[in-house]
């Protein structure tokens, strides 16, 4: 078993639109990769140090093999990490109690090509604004509100379509009041003033859970054999259909990447419910660690988001 952490922090910097890349062991890999992060993200705003990831403002990062050691490097430097998931678990450690409510704080998996462009990173997910739509597996999708994960295997709308659509399969703890037991700020269960560890375990068919673990509390959070959303029928969990497992296996196998971001939105009611008096919109923080366990081996193109809003940060 190898073990990693991920850091980030804040520095309000000028705007620079660098292709940045941090060295950091991920689990698994060789040791010499790390992440590489989109232009439009402020460089100042991630850091790497000692094994954790810190992000802060709007930035999306990708997990890839190895930094070259070069002072300008460019995309085509790159290829993107192929964790092996299959039959094996991957874990990080969370650290959302500055990741305010509006805000959302993703670890996700996503089928992009093995390799960036020439000049961009040729990122795609499920809802296809950037690229084809690609399968994408949603680990944590979370504030310190409410917390959600997902899978989309295909394209199309609508709950109760039968698939894994673009409107996904998908766990929500947080965003009712019904289960703001389970997660939020000095929840019971998963108390987000604290860290978490984010723990999702892949079997040989391409089913995966996602459960959250806290000292001695924890929560089977995303259950394969349970999930909402547009694969249930009649509106009530239902196991991920076989198409969908099956389109998830033969994504795995052929290698996703994983990709780490910070957003917010004026309305991220989907996550987390909307807002409240106990978890209002506010400044963010977060920290994470990887870790990877299992049988045996182990500039750019700036469609930018919204630009950087320096109230909101999170470490991984
Ligand atoms: C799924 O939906 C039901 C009914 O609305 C709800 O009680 C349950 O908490 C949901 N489960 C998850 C994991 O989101």
């Amino acid at each position: 078993m190898s073990r990693v952490l991920l850091a980030p922090t804040l520095a309000v910097g000028a705007w620079s639109p660098t292709l940045t890349a941090w060295s950091l062991p991920i689990g698994g890999s060789s040791g010499a990769g790390g992440f590489v992060g989109e232009a439009w993200g402020k460089v100042g705003n991630v850091q790497a140090l000692r094994e954790r990831l810190t992000v802060r403002g709007n930035n999306r990062l990708y997990a890839v093999a190895e930094i070259p050691s070069k002072e300008r490097p460019k995309w085509s430097d790159f290829s993107y990490l192929r964790l092996p998931l299959l039959n094996r678990r991957l874990a990080f450690e969370v650290d959302l109690s500055a990741v305010g409510c509006g805000c959302n704080a993703a670890v996700y998996l996503v089928a992009m090509p093995p390799r960036p462009g020439a000049d961009a990173s040729m990122y795609c997910d499920i809802q296809g604004y950037d690229a084809e739509p690609c399968l994408e597996i949603d680990l944590l999708e979370a504030n310190t509100k409410a917390v959600q994960a997902a899978l989309h295997t295909t394209v199309g709308r609508g709950g109760r379509a039968g698939s894994c659509n673009q409107d996904g399969c998908v766990a929500n703890a947080g965003n009712t009041a019904a289960s703001a037991g389970l997660y939020g700020l000095h929840a019971p269960r998963i108390d987000t003033a604290r860290p978490f560890t984010v723990s999702a375990t892949f079997d040989e068919g391409g089913a995966f859970d996602v459960t959250l673990v806290q000292q001695q509390a924890s929560l089977l959070f995303f259950d394969p054999a349970a999930v909402n959303g547009s694969a249930s029928p009649d509106g009530f969990p239902a196991p991920v259909p076989a198409t969908d497992r099956a389109r998830t296996r033969a994504a795995l196998s052929g290698g996703m990447t994983l990709v780490v971001s910070l957003w917010s939105a004026d309305d991220l009611s989907w996550l987390d419910g909307g807002c409240d008096a106990a978890h209002p919109r506010r400044a963010v923080e977060t920290a994470e660690t990887f870790e990877e366990e299992g049988g045996g081996e182990e500039e750019l193109e700036a469609d930018a988001p919204a630009p950087p809003n320096a109230l909101q940060s999170w470490t991984i």
